[in-house]
């Protein structure tokens, strides 16, 4: 029972992060009528203490983007898993998040406006994500599902470690 609560709780607070996110435009509607000033109060309310990361502008859309179908790639990823899927889970998880999603993400171009720290937690999720597949792949093979799980955890974990420490302007 740990690791699929561990998932669930994880995925939560990806979901979480998109929610708040989400929500920020409208609070800036909310408080059309006020002064600069206030307005900054009123972001400033939850103590936000991620660092602040420069990205131009097309790459900030293209890299939200990317983020959206990380999200719907877990959730597909999951569905799977309960289907018994297990190699559509890993196909999945290796296209769009694992290694051989480098490329499709423009990992390249978009690496260098990434502190150091930012640029682990990216390529740790990659990797984490092909592990995954790997796992994935072997309960074919064993019938234990619980290690993909624990890879899977390990996958998500590398989403909530970035988000806790950046975000992007
Ligand atoms: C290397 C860092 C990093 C990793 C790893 C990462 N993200 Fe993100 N993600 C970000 C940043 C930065 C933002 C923008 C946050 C902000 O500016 O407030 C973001 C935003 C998002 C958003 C909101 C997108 C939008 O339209 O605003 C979602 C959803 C998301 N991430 C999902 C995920 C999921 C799921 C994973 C893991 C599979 C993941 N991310 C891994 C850095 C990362």
């Amino acid at each position: 029972m740990k690791h699929p609560f561990r998932i669930a709780l994880a995925a939560a607070l990806c979901l979480g992060t998109a929610h708040a996110q989400q929500h920020d435009p409208a609070m800036h509607m909310q408080h059309h009528g006020k002064s600069p000033a206030q307005k900054s109060s009123v972001q400033a309310a939850p103590k936000d203490t991620r660092q602040s990361v420069y990205f131009p502008k097309t790459l900030r859309e293209h890299t939200l983007a990317n983020m959206r179908d990380h999200l719907l790639a877990l959730q597909e990823i999951q569905e799977a898993l309960a289907k018994q899927e297990y190699d559509r889970a890993a196909d999945i998880a290796e296209q769009r998040l694992g290694m051989s999603s480098l490329a499709l993400h423009g990992a390249h171009d978009v690496a260098k406006y990434m502190p150091k720290g930012m640029q682990e937690a990216g390529t740790a999720m990659h990797r984490s994500a092909s592990r995954f597949a790997v796992a994935a792949r072997d309960v074919g093979a064993t019938g234990d599902v619980r290690p993909a799980l624990a890879a899977l955890a390990a996958t998500t974990a590398q989403c909530v470690t970035c988000h806790a420490g950046y975000r992007v302007k």
